[in-house]
């Protein structure tokens, strides 16, 4: 029988029997769950549906392993569309929607009534949860636990982590095998603890990709709530994060905030109600061939013609989201600093910030989203040289992921600054696509600095004079540093490829099912994934 495999810092090694994994994949449904589906659905005119992927960290991580093991996705019906398509499958008794020929997605919808989800997504995750995981609370000022946050918290938060959990055990019990449930990011915290009560034997895995803070900072929620999460979490047989310091601020705050939890640091695990829970950290990444494919599609290339008109001699680029959390008003700030002083860059670089808005029903972005505008108005004034045309910042508004993708070729600094991030993509992609030995300014905050940190120039977010000198060092850095830093980048986003996070999440739960330690708590031989893989999986 395999043993457990502990190597301190919560990753754990991908089990050298390969085939072991896809075994399982073969023999267990995939069910993946996450607030956004991977496909919003329109109606249109002529009574048919139109379905648009999503977006998002999740959605793109997550679609990149369905094209290969097609899980059945649990997703929330987030638009009238949506709710019309699920409306039109439960009448015609459609268990999964299909969508693509041959089907790229199985999807059911959740379909919270639309208070309870607007309470669950625009009051709780967004802003509450996201911003107390991101430290953008202002915490003099906020937030309020008001009677009407309660209310969002019970109403909307626990209902539709309910509506989920119910979707989840019917799903499992109409596979005829028990399949390996993976649960996605800060919606659905609450979501394992109640699958378990149900279904006690359930393969459960929660990924959350955003960061975890300090015990401390959770003391922002009331204690019933930060528990729940907490507890629901631990109804889960291995919860991820993005980094080993993510995974150990989850064990702190078990530790600090629930009752009976006892922590195993060294071996990453919590051993809570008779049960034993792994804490581990899967570094997500990009599909890179997909990353390229798109970067080189009929479509990107369409914007390759214009998008060089917001090139100069030298081009900082931003893509983002409209995101408190991304720092962009610094970024502008640090530019604004970087003109005035080397006036001799002036009218020759371009600051082309792609931004996205996002989440527009939450007041706190919308005022964000003006904040950004207004920095660039103030910034765009101060500098614009009426006689040559030049204007320093170029903000390029909407969602266009070929023509984001596109824009990463040309760059010669990309700016990550975010406060703190749960990894980045943008950073990955930029490294892999860039084609000027681009340099990359990276925050310490984001995930993805502690892989790409070597061969990036690290900022402290808040430093705005630490920001400007480094767009000053980039701007001026000899070709022969640029290119090793580049090369040095893209080689490392591309032997870190999103297949293996999945594949070492899965590997992980086949050693958890088939681990031998002897703990009389644990679910060892009873467990679903036991039998299958006991005979290969490789003694480490
Ligand atoms: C980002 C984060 C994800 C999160 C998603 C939600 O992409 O990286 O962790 O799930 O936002 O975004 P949404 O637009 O669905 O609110």
């Amino acid at each position: 029988m395999a043993r457990q495999t502990e190597n301190g810092h919560g990753l754990g090694q991908m089990p050298e029997d390969a085939g072991a994994i896809d075994r399982v994949l073969r023999e267990r449904p995939l069910i993946v769950a996450s607030n956004r589906g991977p496909v919003t659905c329109s109606l249109e005119d002529d009574g048919t549906f139109r379905a648009r992927k999503g977006s998002g960290g999740v959605v793109t991580a997550v679609s990149s392993i369905a094209r290969e093991h097609q899980p059945i996705w649990i997703a929330a019906a987030m638009t009238e569309g949506d709710r019309a398509r699920a409306e039109v499958a439960a009448r015609q008794g459609e268990h999964l929607i299909e969508f693509g020929r041959p089907p790229e997605f199985r999807l059911r919808f959740v379909v919270p009534a639309p208070e309870a989800y607007h309470q669950y997504y625009n009051v709780i995750s967004n802003p509450l949860l996201w911003f107390l995981q991101h430290y953008l609370w202002d915490t003099p000022r906020s937030p309020d636990i008001t009677h009407e946050i309660w209310t969002a918290w019970y109403d909307g938060y626990v209902a539709v982590n309910r509506l989920f959990a119910d979707e989840i055990v019917a799903t499992c019990e109409r596979c005829e095998t028990q399949p390996i449930v993976m649960l996605q990011d800060y919606h659905l915290y609450l979501c394992g603890g109640m699958v378990r009560e149900r279904n006690p034997d359930a393969i459960l895995q929660h990924f959350v990709h955003i960061p975890w803070p300090d015990p401390d900072y959770w003391r922002l929620l009331p204690m019933a709530m930060r528990r729940a999460i907490c507890e629901g979490m631990l109804g889960n047989d291995i919860v991820g994060f993005q980094t080993p310091e993510h995974a150990r601020s989850f064990m702190y705050t078990c530790e600090a905030y629930v009752d009976g939890a006892e922590i195993d640091y060294d071996r990453s695990a919590v051993r809570w109600n008779g049960r034993r829970i792994e804490v581990r950290a899967y570094p997500i990444s990009i599909d890179a061939n997909a990353v390229r494919r798109i970067a080189y599609s009929k479509e990107a290339r369409s914007h390759d013609r214009y998008l060089p008109n917001h090139w100069n001699e030298f081009t900082i680029l931003r893509v983002d989201r409209a995101e408190p959390s991304k720092n962009i008003v610094r970024g502008f700030q640090a530019f604004d600093r970087f003109l005035e002083a080397h006036r001799e860059f002036q009218g020759r670089v371009n600051f082309v910030a792609i931004t996205v808005p996002s989440r527009m029903d939450v007041p706190e972005y919308q005022d964000y989203l003006d904040d950004v505008s207004a920095a660039v108005g103030r910034i765009n004034a101060r500098y614009a040289n009426v006689e040559t045309g030049w204007q320093p910042i170029h903000l390029i508004m909407g969602e266009n992921y070929p023509r984001a993708l596109a824009a990463m070729k040309w760059y010669d600094v990309l700016l990550v600054n975010a406060i703190i991030d749960g990894m980045n993509l943008v950073a990955k992609e930029g490294a892999l696509l860039n084609e000027r030995n681009g340099v990359l300014i990276l925050s310490e905050g984001a995930g993805a600095a502690s892989q790409l940190g070597d061969n990036a120039l690290i900022i402290a977010p808040a430093d705005v004079e630490g920001t400007a000198d480094a767009m000053h060092q980039a701007l001026t850095m000899p070709l022969a540093d640029r290119r090793r830093m580049a090369e040095g980048l893209r080689r490392a986003v591309e032997a870190d490829d999103v297949a293996d996070w999945f594949r070492q999440q899965i590997a992980d739960l086949i050693r958890y099912a088939s681990a031998d330690e002897p703990d009389a708590d644990h679910a060892d031989a009873s467990s679903p994934l036991a039998s299958p893989i006991e005979p290969d999986v490789a003694v480490p």
